[in-house]
């Protein structure tokens, strides 16, 4: 099944609120100063932002008397780990690649963020192995402990993820054209495997705004197979309430419950 998101919908996406002078950016090549620019992080961040936040949550409200529940949180931070780990790679792969080519070390700050950001990673599971197989007496001190180093990690993205979005995009507007950070990206959704495109979506489609989510599934829409939007759609509907939903099947065309073919 075919779930990559189309590098289209991203560029309305991102054309919502994001202006190069907004930043204080060059205009690269011919393009308008105060012109919508290409933004290959907003809406990926905002996935990130509400994966982390989601996780930290259920780390905070973990019972570690209760196996099921102890298993589904880490089951969780596993996936939200694996997620961080990935976009770090297609960061420093494509994004941080391309500001280093055109201006060397440009990229040196978020790049060292990086580096620590893995090693933090690496501490967190070390966290996770240690409370699973702590004495039951241990685990909840060892949860704590967990839920603060978490935290902490949180913490320090969310920091790193705006100084991306404005220094590192103010970089990029500066140094490509939109074409080119188009190219860039489409090179990243097609790194992409299947199964983290999924993931992708459920995080994301809910943390858009409904002008924002219509613009990534309308590309979706126009770029995969029916059964391939439909298979997203499915995966994605229980995250979205109904008015949210609602505003998204109307804005992109496609029935709001299973079997309808208008809209009242
Ligand atoms: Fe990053």
């Amino acid at each position: 099944m075919t779930t990559a998101f189309a590098p289209a919908a991203f560029t309305s996406a991102a054309a919502i609120s994001t202006t190069a002078a907004a930043h204080k950016a060059p205009a690269p090549h011919s393009q308008s100063a105060t012109a919508p620019r290409f933004d290959m992080y907003v809406a990926i961040h905002k996935a990130l932002r509400s994966f982390m936040t989601d996780t930290l949550f259920r780390v905070g409200r973990i019972d570690v008397q209760d196996a099921d529940d102890t298993g589904r949180t880490l089951a969780q931070l596993d996936e939200l780990l694996t997620f961080c780990t990935g976009h770090i790679e297609h960061e420093n792969d494509h994004v941080h690649a391309a500001i280093d080519a055109r201006s060397p070390a440009g990229a040196a700050r978020t790049s060292g963020d990086h580096v620590e950001h893995l090693e933090t990673i690496a501490a967190l599971r070390c966290d996770a192995v240690a409370m699973q197989t702590a004495r039951p007496e241990e685990r909840a001190m060892l949860a704590l402990r967990l839920y603060r180093h978490l935290s902490l990690f949180v913490a320090d993205n969310f920091q790193h993820m705006h100084y991306e979005e404005t220094a590192n995009n103010a970089a990029l507007w500066a140094l490509y054209t939109d074409a080119e950070l188009m190219q860039i990206h489409g090179c990243i959704l097609a790194s992409i495997t299947p199964q983290e495109h999924l993931l992708v979506a459920r995080w994301m489609v809910p943390a858009l705004s409904p002008f924002e989510r219509a613009m990534v599934v309308g590309g979706m829409k126009q770029q995969t197979p029916p059964e391939a939007l439909l298979g997203v759609l499915a995966h994605v509907r229980p995250h979205l309430d109904d008015s949210a939903w609602g505003k998204l099947a109307r804005a992109i065309g496609v029935p709001q419950a299973p079997g309808l073919t208008h809209f009242s």
